[in-house]
């Protein structure tokens, strides 16, 4: 252990480095883990201790994230870039429920985040270590939430941000974000999976500073969905969280976050973890369920572009996670997502189209008795309705090739006077 009290340790080979070495991978090309030395501060860390930060007024505290500061990084408080993220609500929506068919089923939204999803969890994680390696330039490649939130962070540290998108498919919400923050936003003409190699030889080339959840520092931010939720849930394990599943980092955080709370003695078991991808962008679906190595999807389809991703950065770790805690990978079609998006959005809720796999998945997963409709169940839902309101207004018109409005609410359209109005509200 150096003088840090983290270092970095390859997922494949357990090839060991510095906690500051400036490298996305092992040598070995493996993925690393940020693995800490929880020594120092075990026997001061409690539940407790935690608590009392909720309230506090130092930005530090009141983060969502930095709230966990010894289970993420140890940063000093001026070191800290944040605005401040988390603190997200915990929606119980019986209407949602019914429709999945349970009894206690919980709905975390981090899209109620700063840039409006749960990228800035990581992102604040990131952008800080960029600080304190005294890098300049960041990048990273994205289906849109990642690139806002990185834009947003950048621009608040200082830093010039480069970002890369798949031309075309990606949501407005998010583009918007990332020029407005300032970003150079460079369109790929190729999906997700091409931009990710690029960005990755661009950032190896160039000394860039890579800000994927590659990044292990992103994955570190992102434990704290689960360290929050837990804390919203008075510490009580719930029987499972599901979640959406596109790059893959986001469950690996989750998972790694809970067995170190679990390793730590702060909770007493682990809650299975459902995670959900879109039909037509399965590769953790595929090799889950018949247990080989990981097969990329060539060309990854799905109405919600967030997790339109073939070649998934984090499947090992993803895999690892899920089979620790005795999880379960799902696939739903996009009609499901977006009938299981209509009932979101209608309870007041609102999410993108790649958070309500977290519902059509759950559904799915009750119908088939894997959940049973007894079992306490949190989902995630992972970005804000007005990312992607193009998607939203097609579902409703019923304007979207190959899926029907099912649970459509159109707008109607009325001659401008009094009695034609009120034919619309008498019914
Ligand atoms: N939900 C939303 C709204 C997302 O934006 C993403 C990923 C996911 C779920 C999947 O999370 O990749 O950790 O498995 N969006 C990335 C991006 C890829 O570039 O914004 P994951």
């Amino acid at each position: 252990m150096t003088a840090l009290a983290w270092k970095l340790t390859c997922v494949d080979c357990a090839t060991d480095y510095p906690g500051l070495e400036l490298r996305n991978r092992c040598q070995c090309g493996g993925t690393l883990d940020v693995v800490h030395d929880f020594s120092a501060v075990a026997d001061s860390l409690s539940t407790a201790y935690f608590d009392q930060r909720l309230g506090a007024r130092l930005p530090a505290d009141r983060s969502g994230v930095w709230r966990f500061r010894e289970l993420i990084l140890p940063l000093s408080p001026d070191e800290i870039v944040t605005k401040p993220e988390g603190n997200t609500n915990l929606y119980r929506a019986a209407r949602v429920a019914d429709y999945v068919g349970l009894d206690d089923f919980q709905l975390k939204h981090e899209g109620e985040n700063p840039t409006a999803s749960f990228k800035d969890r990581g992102m604040t994680v990131g952008i800080s270590l960029a600080k304190k390696l005294g890098m300049t330039r960041v990048a990273c490649a994205s289906t849109g939430n990642t690139s806002a939130s990185l834009a947003a962070y950048a621009a608040q540290a200082g830093m010039k941000a480069y970002v890369f998108i798949p031309e075309g498919k990606i949501a407005y919400g998010k583009l918007s974000q990332a020029l407005a923050y300032g970003a150079r936003t460079i369109q790929i003409a190729g999906d997700f999976d091409r931009a990710m190699q690029l960005v990755e030889a661009l950032c190896d080339q160039e000394g860039i500073y890579l800000l994927n959840s590659i990044n292990p520092f992103r994955i570190e931010g992102q434990k704290a969905i689960g360290f929050e939720l837990l804390q919203d849930l008075n510490w009580e394990v719930p029987d499972w969280i599901v979640l959406p599943g596109g790059n893959l980092g986001n469950n690996s955080a989750l998972s790694k976050g809970l067995y170190e709370l679990k390793e730590l003695g702060l909770i007493d078991r682990l809650p299975r973890i459902a995670v959900i991808q879109a039909e037509g962008a399965n590769p953790l679906y595929t090799a889950y369920t018949t247990g080989r190595d990981l097969v990329p999807v060539a060309q990854a389809e799905t109405i919600a572009t967030a997790i339109r991703i073939g070649n998934p950065v984090s499947f090992q770790k993803s895999m690892r996670g899920i089979l620790a805690s005795d999880g379960i990978v799902e696939q739903v079609s996009d009609q499901e997502i977006l009938d299981a998006k209509a009932q979101v959005d209608a309870a007041g809720i609102g999410a993108e189209p790649a958070s309500c796999t977290t519902v059509a998945g759950a559904k799915k997963l009750v119908a088939r008795g894997v959940i049973g409709p007894k079992q306490r169940v949190c989902g995630i839902l992972t970005g804000h309705l007005l990312k992607d309101s193009d998607t939203v207004v097609g579902y409703h018109r019923d304007e979207l090739a190959g899926i029907k409005g099912n649970y459509a609410n159109p707008p109607i359209s009325v001659a401008a006077n009094l009695a034609e109005v009120l034919k619309h509200i008498r019914d």
